[in-house]
């Protein structure tokens, strides 16, 4: 059964319970128990750009690269907090040479270079419309990142590390805002093993994840499954009552990867057609089917111009330009 979920609203909490989540996030920041994983091992076909996402180069006033910024997010929290979260990079085969050598050729964007790992993200066949194989392979979906992480040794070095969140983001969220000791402190506050970051939805077929209360858990439905009916469904408000809208910051516990590590998640299909392969099926997991495994899980809802300016097209929405001006607005 779907229905919508209840969120907790950052803004809307009073100071003292600000006040309270942040003490205890600032601890577990201090004491590097949190670390950060970029998702960075999808293709970027719909950007187009030469190389992986990460090395696109933002038309801001002061040029840089998507992977610049997003270090320095971490190197702002590390002034604010006092400790270099680990840094995890996810990549594809296709990817991860390149990638690796962006930022060592980058001098690691002046990030300490033992606090940042890349691991790669496995990968599944492609066919064609008829499920024939085409030998040819395409990285798994964003939902590699649970076995890659149990295969590259990175689980086990979290665990060793005595670290307790993992928060993961996609590559092209100028604005992600993973250290977040008020959001931290409500997870710790509540034991819970996923937290889902939030902003409302804009209108009732945006792009986006829909997170929802399934069978009484948190999860995210993808926009392509979501019912119409649903999604167009008003509240006694008049508001959207599925607003909820995932935009790829997540709190996973170490205990929650744990699990999620052993099982098998759905696999989804992906209709595409290329010069290359003509019409063919792309096969892919996605991160969020694992979140329905977590024992206790809520969601955080922010604001977009806070925390979402995503760079997914060439030109018009969600694009270069949109991000640049969103992410100038943030740091003027
Ligand atoms: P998207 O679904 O937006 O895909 O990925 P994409 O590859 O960036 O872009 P298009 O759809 O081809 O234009 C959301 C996040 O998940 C990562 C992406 O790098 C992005 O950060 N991802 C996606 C992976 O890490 N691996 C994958 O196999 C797919």
């Amino acid at each position: 059964m779907i229905e919508p979920i209840k969120t907790i609203i950052k803004d809307e909490l009073s100071e003292e319970d600000k006040e309270k989540y942040s003490l205890l996030g600032k601890e577990l920041i201090a004491n590097s128990q949190v670390a950060v994983c970029i998702l960075a091992g999808g293709q970027g076909t719909r950007l187009g750009h030469d190389g992986p996402k990460g090395t696109f180069i933002v038309p801001l006033k002061e040029p840089k690269s998507i992977f610049q910024i997003q270090v320095e997010t971490l190197l702002r929290a590390y002034k604010e907090f006092g400790s270099y979260p680990n840094l995890y990079v996810m990549t594809s085969k296709d990817n991860d040479q390149i990638t690796k050598e962006f930022f060592k050729s980058n001098n690691f964007f002046g990030y300490p270079k033992e606090k940042i790992k890349f691991f790669v993200q496995g990968e599944l066949p492609l066919t064609d419309r008829n499920k024939n194989p085409l030998n040819a392979m395409a990285p798994n979906g964003n939902g590699g990142i649970f076995k890659a992480l149990e295969d590259e040794g990175i689980l086990q070095e979290m665990k060793d590390q005595n670290i307790k969140y993992l928060v993961t983001q996609n590559v092209d969220n100028i604005l992600a805002n993973p250290i977040d000791a008020i959001s931290i402190g409500i997870l710790k506050e509540n034991n819970a093993e996923i937290g889902i970051k939030s902003i409302i939805k804009a209108y009732p077929d945006e792009r986006v994840g829909n997170t929802v209360l399934k069978d009484g858990r948190p999860t995210v439905i993808e926009y392509v499954d979501f019912p119409k009916n649903l999604a167009e469904e008003l509240d006694e408000n008049g508001e959207l009552k599925y607003k909820e809208a995932h935009f790829g910051v997540n709190y996973l516990s170490i205990d929650l990867l744990n699990r999620i590590a052993e099982e098998k998640l759905p696999i989804h299909e992906a209709y595409k057609s290329n010069d290359k392969y003509g019409d063919f099926i792309k096969y892919e997991m996605f991160i969020f089917d694992g979140f329905e495994k977590a024992n206790n899980g809520l969601v955080i809802r922010v604001k977009r111009e806070d925390e979402f300016a995503p760079i997914k097209n060439k030109e018009g929405n969600d694009s270069p330009e949109t991000a640049s001006i969103m992410y100038e607005e943030k740091y003027k």
